[in-house]
């Protein structure tokens, strides 16, 4: 079957209000897109419904993984077939320590008790790239990590369960030139034919360290424009008004 995360006229709403309105968007394994767009344009949505969030409506359209529908799975169960996505606003977990935390997510992950060799060997590995100290493994998820840790944190879980698609919602957002540079090494380092990522983004920045195979646009809840990496030099440059423009005038 295709290995690809695919959208196929994706129509969402949430409480009535429409949000998506027909996104369509296909990220092959093996490559790494970024996803643009205006404040409100609904790129966490998607990513969220990507994931599963319950607090959302699909009206329409399908998501599939790897040529299976998904639509309709549990978080968890998507989990288990590969996916992850890292939040724009991570959650605090109290009374939870990060390693603990991710030995249960790799649980999750993979449906059966991780052997704790291999946990720990998948753990120092992540905490050498990132170079960041252990003792952050015993800290509680969240509490009190300031916002470049925790956008850390999300890349540790990336690196420690090892997903075959992984949405990434603005990691990039709040870290110093030096965080930022850790955490595309973390991502870069996934990089290959087994994995692939949406990283949603505001900045080029970003996208000159995880340089991106394809980038896509989104407004008004849905995808507007596709194009290499160039197209978010573009955008850096030029802002959003001329493809909004460009939309209207189609
Ligand atoms: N849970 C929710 N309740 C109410 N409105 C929501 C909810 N989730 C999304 N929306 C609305 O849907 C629209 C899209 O939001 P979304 O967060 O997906 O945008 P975004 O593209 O990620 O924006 P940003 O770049 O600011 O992060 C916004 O108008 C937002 O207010
Ligand atoms: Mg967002």
């Amino acid at each position: 079957m295709a290995n690809r995360l695919e959208i196929q006229d994706l129509w969402v709403s949430h409480e009535g209000k429409k949000i998506l309105r027909g996104v369509n968007l296909t990220v092959p394994l093996g490559e790494v897109h970024a996803l643009m767009g205006p404040n409100g344009a609904g790129k966490s949505t998607l990513g969220k419904v990507i994931a599963g969030d319950p607090n959302y409506q699909v009206e329409k359209g399908r998501i599939l993984l790897d040529g299976e529908e998904i639509t309709e799975l549990e978080p968890d169960e998507r989990a288990r077939k590969g996916l992850f996505l890292a939040f724009q606003y991570p959650v605090e977990v109290p009374g939870v320590q990060v390693a603990n935390f991710l030995r249960l997510a790799l649980k999750e992950r993979l449906g059966k008790e991780p052997p704790i060799t291999e946990f720990y060997a998948r753990l120092k590995e992540a905490i050498d790239l990132l170079a960041w100290d252990e003792e952050v493994l015993s800290r509680y998820l969240n509490e009190g990590f300031s916002g470049g840790e925790k956008k850390k944190n999300e890349i540790l879980q990336l690196l420690v369960l090892k997903p075959r698609y992984a949405i990434l919602d603005e990691t990039d957002s709040g870290l110093d030139i030096d965080a930022l540079k850790t955490v595309a090494r973390g991502v870069n380092s996934m990089r290959g034919p087994d994995f692939a990522a949406l990283v949603i983004t505001h900045y080029q920045r970003l996208l000159n360290y995880i340089v991106p195979d394809v980038v896509h646009v989104m407004m008004d809840g849905r995808v507007v424009k596709t194009g290499g990496p160039e197209l978010a030099l573009e955008l850096e440059k030029r802002g959003y008004d001329w493809l909004k423009e460009e939309v209207a005038g189609a």
